[in-house]
């Protein structure tokens, strides 16, 4: 049965792919996006692009009636969210809250909404579960969490079905559809233009964390995967319910396993150097997404660091032509 779908920041990476998976699957998909990150041409071409602000745009939009709304538009960096909190809590926070009322006033039954881990923060357990304490140690993570709290609010005085995704680290691509971010600042992305020539060298941030081989640990979850939870949620959410669930691989890479798995993709020897760590980053951070598979049906199949890794290069390259 296909729905009638909105899907904001359907230009942006986990936006772009989630709408070409939406389309594919049958449903009625409209993006909108304000074009300040995406691409126009991310926008699957069966799906209707409005360009626009998601409160604005998407709110009077759903006068049409739709059957649920996909929330990807986000401001997405943690660095910036520490130096420009303003532009998080409104471009965040404010536009959600504004979106929640538009979906209220015109009966829009159906959300799903791009949560992060960043809602947790520094970890006590490992993997972590849904119901681990929630405390972000960056202003990114906190206006997720605002968010989720206000879905919450929602969902239990109007009725909202609700579901907020937790993503862990997304990496991969969907063919044409992949990461291009003016400013990048993932390890794989950024591995990737070293391998390609863009870049001299991989910084690794710090060589001092308490695993097995000093080096970060990331639950990396492929962008497909992670799209189809989106489509499981859909079909899931409960009126009047708001469910959390953590989107993980299940398995920990450390960025030396993530360099060496791009260098065994590539071909290339992707020289790296080790640098300071980055302020804020946790040693480890690995999902459990036991809920997501035991309520939802969901099961990632993309689950080994190099095919992942090889959908992302094999995106990367047919972009350089
Ligand atoms: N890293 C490097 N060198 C780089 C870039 C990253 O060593 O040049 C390391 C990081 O220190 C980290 C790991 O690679 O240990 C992964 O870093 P990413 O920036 O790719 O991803 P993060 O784990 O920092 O961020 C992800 C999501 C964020 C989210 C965060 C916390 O991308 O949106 O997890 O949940 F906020």
């Amino acid at each position: 049965n296909a729905l009638k779908l909105v899907v904001t920041g359907g230009a942006g990476y986990v936006g772009s792919v989630c709408t070409a998976r939406l389309v594919e699957a049958g449903h009625q998909v409209t993006v909108v996006d304000d074009l300040s990150t995406g691409h126009a041409d991310a926008v699957h071409p069966d799906a209707r692009f409005i360009e626009g602000d998601a409160a604005e745009v998407a709110g009077s939009l759903l006068r049409e009636g739709f059957d649920g709304v996909l929330h990807f538009a986000a401001k997405s960096l943690v660095g910036e969210s520490m130096t420009a909190p303003s532009k998080y809590w409104e471009g965040n926070v404010v536009t959600s809250l504004r979106l929640l009322e538009a979906m209220q006033e015109h009966g829009t039954p159906r959300l799903v909404f791009s949560s992060t881990a960043a809602t947790y923060g520094e970890p006590e357990q490992s993997p972590i579960p849904e119901s681990a304490p929630t405390r972000p140690t960056n202003t990114y993570g906190a206006t997720k969490l605002a968010i989720d709290h206000a879905i919450t609010s929602f969902a239990g005085a109007h009725g909202l079905a609700a579901v907020s995704l937790r993503y862990f680290n997304v990496a991969g691509a969907y063919g044409a559809f992949g990461e291009r971010h003016a400013t990048e600042t993932h390890l794989i992305p950024l591995v990737l233009q070293v391998a390609s020539g863009d870049r001299e060298r991989i910084q690794i941030f710090g060589d001092d964390y308490p695993t097995p081989d000093h080096t970060a640990i990331r639950d990396y979850i492929h962008v497909v995967d992670l799209a189809d939870a989106h489509l499981l949620a859909l079909k899931h959410a409960t009126a009047g319910q708001h469910r959390i669930y953590n989107l993980g691989n299940g398995t920990g890479f450390s960025v030396l396993e993530v360099i060496e798995a791009c260098r065994e993709v590539t071909g290339h020897s992707i020289p790296a150097a080790v640098a300071p760590r980055r302020a804020g980053d946790p040693s480890v951070l690995v999902a459990a997404s036991d809920r997501a598979r035991e309520e939802l049906g969901w099961k990632p199949e993309r689950t080994e660091l190099t095919g992942i890794v090889r959908d992302a290069w094999e995106f990367t390259q047919a972009r350089r032509g």
